[in-house]
């Protein structure tokens, strides 16, 4: 599974990046807005940080704009991915700029309806939010499992299911489990995935009795 880092925070991305546990980035218009920085400038910069896909999302809600929009942002640099909404103007873009040779990241998918149009459309991703189906009650990592069968079903549909909306270290575990092609996590999440209390408790003791032997390596 590749996993994208869901922020505009280039500190972030650059640290992760130079662990080489980086395969992507996907910003929003919110993530955008809490950066507090230009957008292009800021898309600009992630993509010379990193050489893998990075989402920059259209603003744009009629299909003409969104098309013009995200052909504007995909000269930005090679490696940015034009994210458009799940609405039908955002499939008609999709396939606009799916033909004329521009990725595409199909976002605010809630069903598995809703992901099979986007695969119909072309999306090079599509990215259903797990964490606020979550939310209203309803079965988020379900979905994830629907999308992944349904797109099983039908190998001509090419589209990369990327997990987004991931609020814990199980959505991630989930995701994999399930074989999600991506999950889009946010580095506090990401930094969460490290953690176990037997690793601390375990490196605590290795340490204290490295101590009683009075030895240093350098
Ligand atoms: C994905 O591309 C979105 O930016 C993101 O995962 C949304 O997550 P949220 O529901 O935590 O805002």
């Amino acid at each position: 599974m590749q996993f994208f880092v869901d922020t505009a925070d280039t500190n972030d991305i650059r640290e992760l990046e130079s662990m080489g546990i980086l395969d992507g980035v996907t910003t929003n218009p919110s993530l955008i807005m809490k950066s507090g920085r230009d957008f292009k400038e800021v898309i600009k910069e992630i993509c010379g940080i990193t050489k893998g896909p990075v989402s920059a999302e259209v603003t744009a809600i009629e299909a003409d704009a969104m098309i013009a929009e995200g052909k504007n942002l995909a000269t930005l640099a090679e490696n940015v991915v034009v994210k458009l909404p799940l609405t039908w103007d955002g499939l008609r873009a999709c396939r606009a700029l799916t033909d004329a040779g521009i990725r595409t990241n199909v976002t605010l998918c809630f069903s598995a309806t809703q992901a099979l149009l986007a695969a119909k459309a072309g999306a090079t991703y599509v990215s259903p939010f797990v964490g606020r189906l979550d939310d209203i009650g309803q079965d988020g990592m379900q979905l994830i499992a629907d999308i992944i069968t349904i797109y099983e079903n039908y190998p001509s549909l090419t589209t990369q299911v990327l997990v987004a909306s991931i609020r814990n270290p199980v959505h991630v575990l989930d995701a994999a489990r399930m074989g999600a092609d991506v999950a889009t996590v946010p580095p506090s999440i990401l930094k969460q995935l490290v953690k176990h209390p037997l690793t601390d408790k375990g490196l605590a003791a290795f340490l204290d009795d490295w101590k009683k032997t009075g030895q240093k390596i350098l």
